[in-house]
């Protein structure tokens, strides 16, 4: 990924679903090195800590928040966390996300799709409800990284 435009994002609140790994942790250095304050969220404690260290040691403000974002009251507190902590919300970027690759006619175990789903729609769904009268307040955006391919 190249380099953001410097400064854009500069004291912006972010909150970075899916900062442990892949995507979001990429994302969470790009906004770190733009002076973002940073709210990482994923289950992985150890990973996600790692991420908060390194955007911290690159500059920015960054806490990590372990958070399921197929539990609803994980997502709330996520936001209410933010909120405790920056006092605002001006970007949500719901990059939590699993992803399933096969043949669909080879699939026997369709509770793959559910997981799929419970995650990359439903995790998507209740963060942005969590976030949105927030979001509305700084005229701040939502985005979601989650790809559905089909062969
Ligand atoms: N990377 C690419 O080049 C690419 C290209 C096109 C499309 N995509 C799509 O983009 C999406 C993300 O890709 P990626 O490469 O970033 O994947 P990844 O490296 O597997 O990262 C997924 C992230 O989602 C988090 N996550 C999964 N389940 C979660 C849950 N229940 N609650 C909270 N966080 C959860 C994981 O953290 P924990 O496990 O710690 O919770 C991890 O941080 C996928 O749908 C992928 O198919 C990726």
């Amino acid at each position: 990924m190249s380099k953001l435009n410097s400064g854009v994002f500069n004291n912006k609140v972010a909150i970075v679903t899916g900062a442990s790994s892949g995507i979001g942790r990429e994302l969470a250095y790009q906004l770190a090195k733009q002076g973002a304050q940073l709210v990482l969220a994923a289950r992985d404690r150890l990973r996600l800590e790692e991420v908060a260290n390194n955007c911290q040691t690159i500059g920015s403000k960054a806490i990590a928040v372990t958070t399921d974002v197929t539990k609803q009251e994980d997502c709330q507190q996520l936001i209410a966390t933010t909120l405790a902590t920056y006092g605002g919300i001006d970007m949500l970027i719901n990059a939590a996300a699993r992803s399933i690759g096969g043949y669909f006619d080879e699939f026997s175990d369709l509770s793959l799709f559910k997981t799929v789903m419970e995650v990359n729609y439903f995790g998507s769904l209740y963060c942005t409800h969590y976030a949105l009268p927030y979001l509305q307040k700084t005229k701040g955006e939502s985005s979601e990284f989650v790809a559905w391919e089909a062969k």
